[in-house]
C-alpha cells in the first residue's frame, strides 16, 4: 500500500484523477490537499472521501507548517502536484497570484518532500532518498509556447512561455528539475495538452460554451476562432499520470496528448450541433434549458440553438496560436495511448453536463457572474 498526497484534487483534473485511482487501484491510499479556491469544489469529491482510503484536508500548498505536518502524519510515498491557478485569462488579470501558487507553492512542496524523504548523504555529498518515493509535477504543453501551422511539441522543444500562467508553470517545472539535478530528488513531470470531460469549471472553453447555449447566451469566440488546441479526454490524462508515477523514469519529462487538433470555432460549432442533435433525439434533455420558448408541440423549442449564437470577441492578449503534442515518448516507453476518441468523448462530456446541471449551479453559485461580466466586458 502506498500513500499519495494529491494536491488540487477538488479541481477538474485532480478530481477525475482520484476517482480513476480509487476505481482502478487498490494499493493506494490518498490524502487530498486543496485550498478550495473558486475552482475547487468539495462536492465534486464528497462521495470519494471516506476517511479510510481517501482523506481530505483544506489548505494551501504554500503553507509550510501545514504541509510539513501532513508529511509527518501520513508518511507519504508519492506527491502529485495538481494544485495551481490554471486559467490563462485570470493570469492576465492577476499575475501575482499565479506566481504565489504555481511557483512558490511548488517550491514549498518540493522542500517539504525533501525534508521528509532524505535519509542521508552519498560519498559525493548528494542526498540519499527513502526507497520508492516520487514527486510528480502536473505541467502543461503551454510551457513550450506556440506553434505555427506545422510541427509538434516534443520533450526537447525549448521552453518559451508567453502568458503569466505558462511562465509560472514553466518556472515550477524548472524548480522541479533543479531539485532533481541538485539534490537527486526522484521527480517526474508530465506536460499535457487541453483536457475536456466531466467536472470542468465553466470558465474554460468547452464547459462555458455548453453553459451559455443552455442559457441562450452568446458564445464568445476570441479573435477569429482559428487558434488550435489538441484536446484529450481527461481520463486518458489521468491514466498517463499514473503510468508515469509507477513506471516513468526518474528525472524525465513526458508529453501527453492525443493527436486531436481542433480550431476553437470548430469546437464551438460541434458543441452547438451536438446539443441540438441530443435534444432532438431525446427531447427530455430540453428540461435543462434555461432559455425556454414553448413550441406548439408543448416542448421547449431548440431552433435557436444554431451558429447564430456565436459572437467573435476581442482576442486574448498574447493568444498562443496552436498547441500540438508529439506523444511518441510516453507511447514507446510506457505503452500509453489515448483510448477515448474525440467524437465519443465530446458526446459523453456534453451528456454529462446535461445530466449534471446541479453541479454547474453549485460551482457557479459564488462570484461567477461577476467574473463572467468582468471577463467579457468590452470584448
Ligand atoms: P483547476 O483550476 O480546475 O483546479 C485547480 C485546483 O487547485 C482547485 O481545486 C483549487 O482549489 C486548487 N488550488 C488552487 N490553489 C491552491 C493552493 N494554493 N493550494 C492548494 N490547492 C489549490 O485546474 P485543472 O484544470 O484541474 O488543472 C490541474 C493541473 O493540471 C494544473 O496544474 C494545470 O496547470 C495542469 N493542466 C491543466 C490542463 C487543462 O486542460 N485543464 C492541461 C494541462 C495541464
Ligand atoms: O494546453 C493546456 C492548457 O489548456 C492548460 O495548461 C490550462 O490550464 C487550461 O486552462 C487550458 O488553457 P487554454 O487557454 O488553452 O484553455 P481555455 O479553455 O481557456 O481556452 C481554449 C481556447 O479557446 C483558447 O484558444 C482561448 C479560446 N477561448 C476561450 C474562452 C474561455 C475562446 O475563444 N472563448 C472563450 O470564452
Amino acid at each position: 500500500m502506498k500513500t499519495y498526497l494529491v494536491t488540487g484534487a477538488a479541481g477538474f483534473i485532480g478530481a477525475n484523477y482520484i476517482k480513476y485511482l480509487l476505481k482502478n487501484y487498490e494499493d493506494v491510499k490518498i490524502v487530498v490537499l486543496d485550498l478550495l479556491t473558486y475552482a475547487g469544489n468539495l462536492g465534486t469529491i464528497a462521495k470519494d472521501i471516506d476517511n479510510d482510503r481517501c482523506i481530505f484536508h483544506r489548505g494551501d500548498i504554500g503553507d509550510r507548517a501545514l504541509v510539513d505536518s501532513l508529511f509527518a502524519e501520513y508518511k507519504f510515498d508519492v506527491v502529485i502536484n495538481f494544485a495551481a491557478e490554471s486559467h490563462v485569462d485570470r493570469s492576465i488579470e492577476n499575475p501575482q497570484l499565479f506566481l504565489e501558487t504555481n511557483i512558490l507553492g511548488t517550491q514549498n512542496m518540493l522542500d517539504a518532500a525533501r525534508k521528509a524523504w532524505v535519509t542521508g548523504r552519498d560519498e559525493q555529498g548528494y542526498p540519499t532518498w527513502r526507497d520508492g518515493v516520487r514527486y510528480h509535477q502536473v505541467s502543461t504543453d503551454e510551457v513550450y509556447g506556440s506553434l505555427g501551422a506545422e510541427g509538434y511539441f516534443t520533450e526537447d522543444t525549448p521552453l518559451c512561455p508567453h502568458s503569466p500562467y505558462s511562465a509560472s508553470k514553466t518556472s515550477a517545472d524548472l524548480f522541479v528539475m533543479a531539485y532533481h539535478d541538485t539534490f537527486h530528488m526522484p521527480v517526474t513531470i508530465t506536460r499535457c495538452s487541453n483536457n475536456y470531460g466531466p467536472y470542468h469549471f465553466p470558465e474554460k472553453l468547452i464547459p462555458l460554451i455548453i453553459k451559455n447555449i443552455l442559457e441562450g447566451k452568446k458564445l464568445p469566440v476570441y479573435g477569429d476562432g482559428s487558434n488550435v488546441r489538441d484536446w484529450l479526454y481527461v481520463e486518458d490524462h489521468c491514466k498517463a499520470i499514473e503510468m508515469v508515477v509507477r513506471k516513468g523514469r526518474v528525472g524525465q519529462v513526458y508529453n501527453v496528448g492525443g493527436h486531436n487538433e481542433k480550431t476553437n470555432i470548430d469546437i464551438v460549432r460541434l458543441t452547438i450541433a451536438t446539443i441540438h442533435r441530443l435534444m432532438t433525439e431525446q427531447p427530455e434533455y430540453r428540461k435543462v434549458l434555461k432559455k425556454v420558448v414553448m413550441g406548439e408541440d408543448g416542448l421547449p423549442t431548440i431552433d435557436w440553438i444554431n451558429d447564430e449564437l456565436i459572437t467573435f470577441v476581442k482576442d486574448r492578449l498574447g493568444h498562443d496560436q496552436r498547441y500540438a503534442i508529439d506523444p511518441t515518448k510516453i507511447k514507446e516507453e510506457l505503452g500509453w495511448y489515448p483510448e477515448t476518441c474525440f467524437e465519443v468523448g465530446i458526446v459523453k462530456t456534453i451528456e454529462w453536463y446535461l445530466n449534471n446541471q446541479a453541479w454547474v449551479e453549485e460551482v457557479t453559485s459564488g462570484d461567477y457572474q461577476h467574473y463572467y461580466e468582468r471577463m467579457y466586458a468590452g470584448r
